[in-house]
């Protein structure tokens, strides 16, 4: 018998202003991305904006239903643009930005379980760490790789087919 520990870390940053200007704009393109929610339900309206290895930035966020499980979450609709327009560029990373009825939430957020699932599936089949920027009002965290947020991971590696 053999425990295993995992372990993961993220940068935190006091405020957007310690960032990088290329995680910047990435995170102020996510916050920008929260307008185009369509969250009559929740009232929480969520950006994410995705930069791709030639540089484009592709944005997306929340649009919610009626039937409330067919709504889709702005890390899901902005991957979807990606690999839907821009199939030949791979994303290299992801900003997320929220806001509740009262404005920037406070706290970050992160990916919920399915999302960290198809960043994962991007990461295992381009061969590239995605860097995940979670922005607060004003912290924002970094995660250098989806392996951090989501180990032990299920991927096309355990179905053992060709498939491209
Ligand atoms: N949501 C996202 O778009 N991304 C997240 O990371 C967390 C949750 C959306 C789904 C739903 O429209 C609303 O936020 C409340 O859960």
């Amino acid at each position: 018998m053999k425990t295993h520990n995992i372990s993961a870390s993220y940068t935190e940053y006091d405020n957007i202003e310690e960032l990088t200007s290329e995680d910047r704009d990435l995170v102020l393109a996510a916050r920008e991305a929260a307008a185009g929610a369509y969250a009559p339900y929740s009232k929480f309206r969520v950006g994410a904006a995705v930069r791709l290895d030639k540089g484009t930035i592709v944005k997306g966020a929340n649009v919610e239903n009626a039937a409330y499980p067919s709504g889709i979450c702005a890390e899901r609709n902005a991957l979807a643009n990606c690999v839907t327009n821009f199939p030949d560029e791979k994303a290299v990373a992801i900003a997320i930005a929220a806001f509740t009825q009262d404005g920037a939430a406070d706290d970050s957020v992160s990916p919920c379980g399915m999302c960290r699932q198809v960043i994962a599936e991007e990461e295992f089949r381009n061969h590239r760490k995605i860097k995940i920027l979670l922005s607060g009002s004003q912290r924002v965290r970094i995660i250098e790789t989806m392996k951090d947020l989501l180990p032990l991971q299920f991927n096309k590696g355990n179905l053992r087919i060709d498939h491209p």
